[in-house]
């Protein structure tokens, strides 16, 4: 299977490496020139034990890219872009707006099937109602019958 990591920090660094590590092809996609380019020369974009192993590994098996165009060429895209807290305490949302944009306009030159996994830290409910309509809304897709969306959350 092709898998894409959009963000890829921490926890997306690591989810994708999980992937490849399992035999699947990964492509990264972040904004962060400098990790797409730290990732492509197979350094760790963040620090983590074992990381540069996993990486060394892996060798061949994951490219990273700054082009949301490149996901579209996968079957699963993993979101895992950073939820900040806001000074209200509430979760700015800006990065999970921003990537399912991205992905919605990706999303509209595909005709097969592509499935979206909210993997980034969210409150109930917001898979749902903000990214499921962003995707929907210029695409002309419709969640659960052209696309796949679902949330994977984990403690
Ligand atoms: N579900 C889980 O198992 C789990 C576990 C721990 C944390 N989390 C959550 O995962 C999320 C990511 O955490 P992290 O520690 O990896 O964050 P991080 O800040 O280390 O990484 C986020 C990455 O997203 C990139 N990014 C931001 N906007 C982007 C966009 N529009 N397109 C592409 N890339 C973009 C950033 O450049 C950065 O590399 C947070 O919401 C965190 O709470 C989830």
């Amino acid at each position: 299977m092709k898998v894409s990591i959009v963000g890829s920090g921490y926890v997306g660094i690591i989810t994708g490496l999980g992937f490849a590590e399992f035999g699947n092809e990964v492509v990264f996609v972040d904004l962060d020139e400098r990790k797409v380019e730290k990732i492509n020369r197979y350094e760790p974009p963040v620090y983590e034990k074992g990381l540069k192993e996993l990486m060394k590994r892996n060798f061949g098996k994951y490219t990273a890219t700054t082009d949301y165009d490149k996901m579209v060429e996968t079957d699963l895209t993993f979101m895992c872009v950073g939820t900040p807290s806001k000074e209200d305490g509430s979760t700015d949302l800006k990065y999970v707006e921003f990537a399912s944009k991205e992905i919605e306009r990706a999303l509209t030159n595909k005709d097969d099937f592509h499935a979206v996994v909210i993997k980034s830290t969210v409150v109930p409910g917001t898979t749902e109602n903000v990214v499921k309509p962003i995707i929907e809304k210029e695409s002309g897709k419709k969640a659960f019958n052209d696309f796949g969306l679902a949330m994977n959350l984990s403690f």
